[in-house]
């Protein structure tokens, strides 16, 4: 597609998102739908505000922007990057991060639960000690720092580029004396320290789901994503690891996505709670310490 002035903001985003549609993107880094993605390629790729007004038929693009506007596309139709990458930055929970294929593209319902504090699974106490285990680009830890002002929070992961983009989101977000980054494989380099609550968004795509996985998807560090023919290597080892740096209350949010119901299968004999979330996103569970420990020796 080429754009041309003159051209109005609201026909370039109508023109964008037919291309989007013929062009059959996959969407599942930020929006559902072609109309969203067109927003915000737009926008983002003429550098104005995602508050603007898009609608009113006044603002007219320059030719600059519309050639900014098919550099963008051309990433996004042909390469199949998916957009937060092109941007450089994402919106997730209602917060900017800065976001490039160092880590995932963040999108994990946990952002739901910790806007809510973790309620009703969790009840806050004095300074809560927070751990973000496969911290990505940080949004997770970042977001439970900021959602709790007297929390100190460590974001780990095995990835050194990731955490570098982590520690980049962390002084974007003015939390670097809150906010201790740590390079560890699973918990083997976390010192012994009794955290109140776990998130773990770990690689748990199964070997099946890979070979399915859309152009975008593998655009992301593959590290972030596979686990195995069952999607469960991490969590294994998880298992095994996590009580040394629990108490009696603390609790683990652990997102298992598809392979929520492999990670069944291994413990018919147990209960286990699975989140349901107001605005999307499946396959996330709530273990306590004696849930871990019963889990841990079921697999021994
Ligand atoms: C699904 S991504 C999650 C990123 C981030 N938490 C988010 O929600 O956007 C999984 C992350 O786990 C990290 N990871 C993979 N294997 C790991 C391991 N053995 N120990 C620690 N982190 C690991 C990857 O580098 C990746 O950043």
């Amino acid at each position: 597609m080429t754009l041309a002035a003159p051209i109005s903001l609201i026909e370039a985003i109508e023109q964008v998102e037919h291309t989007l549609t013929d062009a059959e993107v996959f969407l599942g880094h930020g929006t559902d739908n072609p109309w969203d993605e067109a927003v915000f390629l737009v926008l983002g790729a003429t550098g104005r505000p995602l508050h603007t007004d898009a609608e009113s038929g006044a603002d007219q693009l320059t030719q600059d922007e519309c050639q900014q506007i098919d550099q963008w596309l051309l990433k996004r139709c042909v390469d199949r990057l998916p957009l937060p990458y092109i941007a450089g930055r994402v919106w997730f929970a209602g917060l900017e991060f800065i976001c490039d294929q160092r880590a995932l593209v963040p999108r994990s319902p946990i952002a739901q639960l910790i806007e809510n504090q973790f309620s009703p699974w969790w009840r806050e106490v004095a300074s809560p000690k927070i751990l973000d285990l496969c911290c990505g680009g940080g949004s997770l830890g970042i977001l439970s720092a900021l959602a709790f002002p007297n929390a100190s929070v460590v974001l780990a992961d095995i990835d050194t580029d990731a955490l570098a983009l982590a520690r980049e989101n962390v002084q974007l977000h003015n939390l670097a004396d809150r906010v201790e980054l740590i390079e560890s494989d699973v918990l083997s380099s976390i010192p012994d320290t009794l955290f109140d609550v776990i998130i773990c968004n770990p690689p748990y795509v199964d070997s099946t789901d890979m070979e399915a996985l859309p152009i975008e998807y593998r655009h992301e560090p593959s590290q972030a994503l596979a686990s195995g023919s069952d999607g469960l290597d991490f969590t294994r080892l998880l298992l095994a690891q996590l009580p040394r740096v629990m108490h009696a209350s603390t609790i683990v949010v652990l997102e298992l996505g598809n392979s929520w119901e492999h990670f069944e299968a291994l413990f018919p004999q147990t209960a286990l709670i699975w989140l349901e979330f107001e605005h999307g996103g499946w396959g996330v569970c709530v273990l306590t310490l004696d849930e871990v420990e019963e889990l841990g020796r079921q697999l021994r």
